[in-house]
């Protein structure tokens, strides 16, 4: 059944002609008014498959929790626009309407945070396991390689039908136990005993004090809240490599574990959510370097060098990130609150009003986006640069399971398996060589 026949939204059909052949395809309408071409039967009507390099233009699913307009420079989450959810929500609030497509009733909400509270209980030997990694270990090695162990513990859902009950359970398993991985693993890598879970926090306050605890350390509330901000404008991001990824895994009816680790493993690439790091180091060689960043933007220019200007350009956005502005802005509040004063903020704001004049970033449309900023308050956090990738895994996981679920809720998956052209050898016979 193709897509359009399920939506059931305004289509139409369009013509394909290749030499004197005329197929007709069907295609169809979103909520939003984006026009798809169901090429579904493309390749029976007329042997030819579409290439797509990096899927630019390639849909791969339809989906009714995250809309993005990269001209306009408009996200939502299930319709409600970034800037409001930043304004008046909170991360559980956001993770629960993500996942079940309306904002939760107090009750939902009491009962959500309480399940994940209680499901915060790493099995012993995930520790031990953390704990077997090597101190300097990148910290996304450990997630990825811990969450895909977990369904070892918490079993790996062959049956794939999941009850309400199971899937709300699944979610606040995993939006417990990856927060107080993600803790351990700092934990480790400093060296440093691991706290336990204090059940009388909320989300943000008992993660950093799993973080941050010990020898009278106290949360400080705002941190808490930049912190729950953060998590908010990371949460989803419609189609994006790493969501992407957990769809494909999610298709052959792997583990949710499983898909959230691969998903995992797709962040960490610093095209992608490895940015938030890559932006931070950037900005500290910019200052070690006296802090002339007109040369990086050079070298961002120069075709012979590999040098991108890091937390810069998106695949979508042709505007700004609505997300960067709204970091931006909390750069200057938060690290007010805090008292902290970080050369690197003016740093980088010089970078971006440069960039910003400059016919290359301008031609291109390339903006700061969601990682240009972020980093930045992080550090004012506490939080090593390092960790700032786990960070992002901490906020996206919630649009990741929420995507998993619509998928394999979805009476229109398929197992993910893409064509290819073929381009090598021909047939030849084995002869074998001297
Ligand atoms: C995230 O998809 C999502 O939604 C991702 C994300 C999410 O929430 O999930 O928003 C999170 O991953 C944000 C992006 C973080 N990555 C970075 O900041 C790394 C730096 N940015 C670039 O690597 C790049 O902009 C990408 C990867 C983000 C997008 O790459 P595209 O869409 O494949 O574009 P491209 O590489 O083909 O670039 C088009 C042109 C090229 O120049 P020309 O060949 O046309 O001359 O723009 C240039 C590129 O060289 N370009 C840059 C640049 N980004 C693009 N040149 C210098 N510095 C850059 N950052």
């Amino acid at each position: 059944m193709t897509a359009a026949k399920v939506l059931n939204m305004n289509s139409r059909t369009v013509k394909v002609t290749i030499d004197d052949k005329e197929v007709e395809l069907p295609a169809f309408k979103g909520t939003e008014g984006e026009w798809a071409i169901d090429i579904a039967t493309l390749r029976a009507k007329t042997g030819y498959i579409t290439m797509d390099h990096g899927f630019m233009n390639t849909g791969s699913c339809t989906s009714s929790i995250t809309f993005l307009d990269g001209e306009q420079g408009i996200l939502r989450y299930r319709g409600y626009p970034i800037e409001q959810l930043a304004e008046k929500s909170n991360f559980l609030e956001v993770a629960w309407l993500l996942l079940n497509g309306e904002l939760p009733t107090q009750s939902d909400l009491q009962n959500f945070d309480r399940q994940i509270r209680s499901r915060t209980n790493l099995p012993p030997p995930i520790f031990n396991m953390i704990s077997t990694f090597p101190k300097n270990a990148h910290p996304m090695a450990i997630l990825g390689s811990v969450t895909m162990a977990m369904s070892g513990f918490y079993g790996n859902f062959p049956e794939q039908n999941f009850s309400k009950e199971q899937m709300t359970d699944l979610f606040a398993t995993l939006m417990g136990t990856i927060r107080q991985i993600a803790a351990v693993t700092y934990r480790h890598t400093a060296s440093k005993n691991f706290v336990q879970p204090n059940r009388d926090l909320d989300y943000c306050s008992d993660f950093l004090n799993m973080m941050f605890g010990g020898n009278g350390y106290k949360v400080d509330p705002e941190v808490a809240k930049a912190l729950d901000l953060l998590l908010i404008l990371h949460a989803d991001h419609e189609q994006n490599c790493s969501t992407s990824t957990a769809r494909l895994v999610g298709s052959s009816q792997a583990s949710p574990f499983a898909a959230v680790s691969a998903a995992v493993a797709a962040l960490w690439g610093p095209l992608h959510g490895g940015a938030n790091q890559a932006v931070l180091e950037m900005l500290e060689e910019i200052k070690n370097d006296g802090g002339d960043y007109k040369k990086f933007i050079a070298m961002a220019k120069d075709k012979n060098s590999t040098f991108k200007l890091m937390g810069f350009g998106h695949r979508v956005y042709k505007n700004f990130d609505p997300r960067a502005k709204i970091i931006k802005k909390a750069c200057d509040n938060v690290l007010a609150k805090l008292g902290v004063n970080d050369p690197l903020l003016g740093i980088a704001k010089g970078l971006e009003e440069a960039a910003l004049n400059d016919s290359y970033f301008v031609e291109r449309k390339l903006y700061p986006n969601v990682d240009f900023y972020s980093g930045i308050i992080y550090r004012a956090l506490g939080i090593p640069t390092n960790m700032f990738t786990v960070m992002f895994a901490l906020g996206r996981l919630p649009g990741w399971l929420a995507q998993w679920k619509e998928m394999i809720e979805s009476s229109n998956t398929k197992i993910g398996r893409p064509r290819q052209i073929y381009t090598g050898e021909t047939s030849r016979d084995y002869k074998k060589r001297s």
